[in-house]
């Protein structure tokens, strides 16, 4: 049987940090608070939109795995935070990789979205072992934050992460995926008025507002990515111990430990990185991923567990065992244009709108 497995891998991380001390600065919150809270230290801001920020892992996830951008047959575009609606950015991506012909779609189901990918790229590799997929998960969350919100203002940063399935003809690479949507809870994150439900016609249309209730989220995040993960364990016959490394979406160091001790999983076995970005949605895992081979955590034939969960409220958990190469067979000189301005003064114009009560500046 032929699997999809992961070749090639990437990160793009935009330079400019946003502390928590910057944050404390701005809105009534404290670094102590947000590291008890959510383990959370600094965040990204970018400076670029968020196609690019894709475009830049992808070459380097293309580059690691050695496939050149032509040979992709399938560009998936994991976003909740595209640069603009139409067209999908994963066209973008294509266009500036030089590929001709790949299908390319956007998939938003919030912070699974690489989970979700996964499913994807595996279906269409069982029946096109020929057609490589290029997968990436890219955010710029931050575009939407009101920073006078504490509740969420804290939590979110951006990034991209990328990867290129192929198909292996052997017996490692993705053994099985489970994915859901708790829709009854959905209006726990949401953007009400983002989309065609926004009133084109008001004085102010750009007006918009961020629902978001922690709480509740972190009740069905623990639940619904327990129960996917045990569900794939089962399907696989794994067990707890069986697992190498756990890379889960990076939310919460909370959440992240309330996962680990359901599972019955050693803490130490779950990859964490959610200190130096927060929350970056569907990019953690493709970075969490990227920096767990950087650090050496993934060793040949590793058996992984991907588990995440997101506005929807969907939830999602992958089970793969990894192949022989840890090392990217190349690398790519992509890189972000250049930034010159800090985090603190990437938010201000936001900052001083909504400290005003207005909306989101362009
Ligand atoms: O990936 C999908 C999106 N991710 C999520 O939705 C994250 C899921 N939820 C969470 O991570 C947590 O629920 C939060 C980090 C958002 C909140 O943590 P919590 O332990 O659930 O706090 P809480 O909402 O119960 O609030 C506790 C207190 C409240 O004050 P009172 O009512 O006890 O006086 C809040 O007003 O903490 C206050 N608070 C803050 N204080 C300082 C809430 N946010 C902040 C803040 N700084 N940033």
């Amino acid at each position: 049987m032929s699997r999809a497995q992961i070749t090639g891998w990437g990160k793009c991380l935009p330079p400019a940090v946003l502390t928590n001390d910057d944050l404390a600065a701005v809105t009534d919150t404290s670094d102590e608070w947000i590291v008890e809270r959510t383990g959370i230290r600094e965040r990204r801001i970018s400076h670029v939109h968020t196609s690019e920020l894709g475009l830049v892992a992808a070459k380097r996830a293309l580059a690691a795995a050695g496939v050149p951008a032509d040979d992709i047959g399938m560009i998936v575009f994991a976003s909740a935070s595209p640069d603009v609606l139409i067209p999908n950015t994963a066209s973008a991506l294509q266009k500036q990789l030089g590929n001709k012909d790949a299908a390319a779609f956007d998939l938003n189901s919030g912070c699974t979205g690489f989970v979700y990918g996964l499913k994807v790229a595996s279906d269409h590799l069982s029946n096109n072992p020929d057609s490589p997929v290029l997968l990436v998960g890219a955010e710029r969350l931050t575009w939407y934050l009101d920073w006078t919100q504490r509740d969420s203002a804290v939590l979110f940063g951006d990034g991209a992460g990328a990867a290129v399935l192929q198909a292996t003809g052997g017996d490692d690479g993705i053994l099985d995926n489970f994915l859901g949507c708790e829709a009854e809870a959905r209006e726990a994150l949401m953007i009400p008025d983002f989309g065609t439900a926004m009133n084109r016609f008001e004085p102010d249309p750009t007006r918009f507002e961020l629902r978001f209730d922690g709480r509740e989220i972190f009740r069905h995040a623990v639940k619904g990515m327990a129960r996917a993960c045990q569900q794939v364990m089962e399907r696989c016959n794994t067990t707890a111990d069986d697992i190498d490394i756990v890379i889960p979406h990076q939310a919460n160091e909370r959440i992240i430990d309330a996962l680990a001790d359901r599972m019955g999983v050693d803490r130490g076995k779950v990859y964490r990185n959610i200190a130096k970005y927060g929350n970056t949605s569907a990019a953690t895992i493709p970075v969490a991923l990227t920096e767990a081979l950087e650090e050496g955590r993934i060793a040949p034939g590793a058996t992984i567990l991907f588990a995440a969960f997101g506005a929807g409220l969907t939830w999602a958990a992958g089970l793969m065992r990894w192949g022989n190469r840890i090392e990217p067979l190349g690398t790519s000189d992509a890189e972000l244009a250049p930034c010159t301005s800090t985090g603190p003064e990437l938010i201000a114009d936001a900052v001083e709108f909504f400290r005003r009560g207005q909306s989101q500046p362009a």
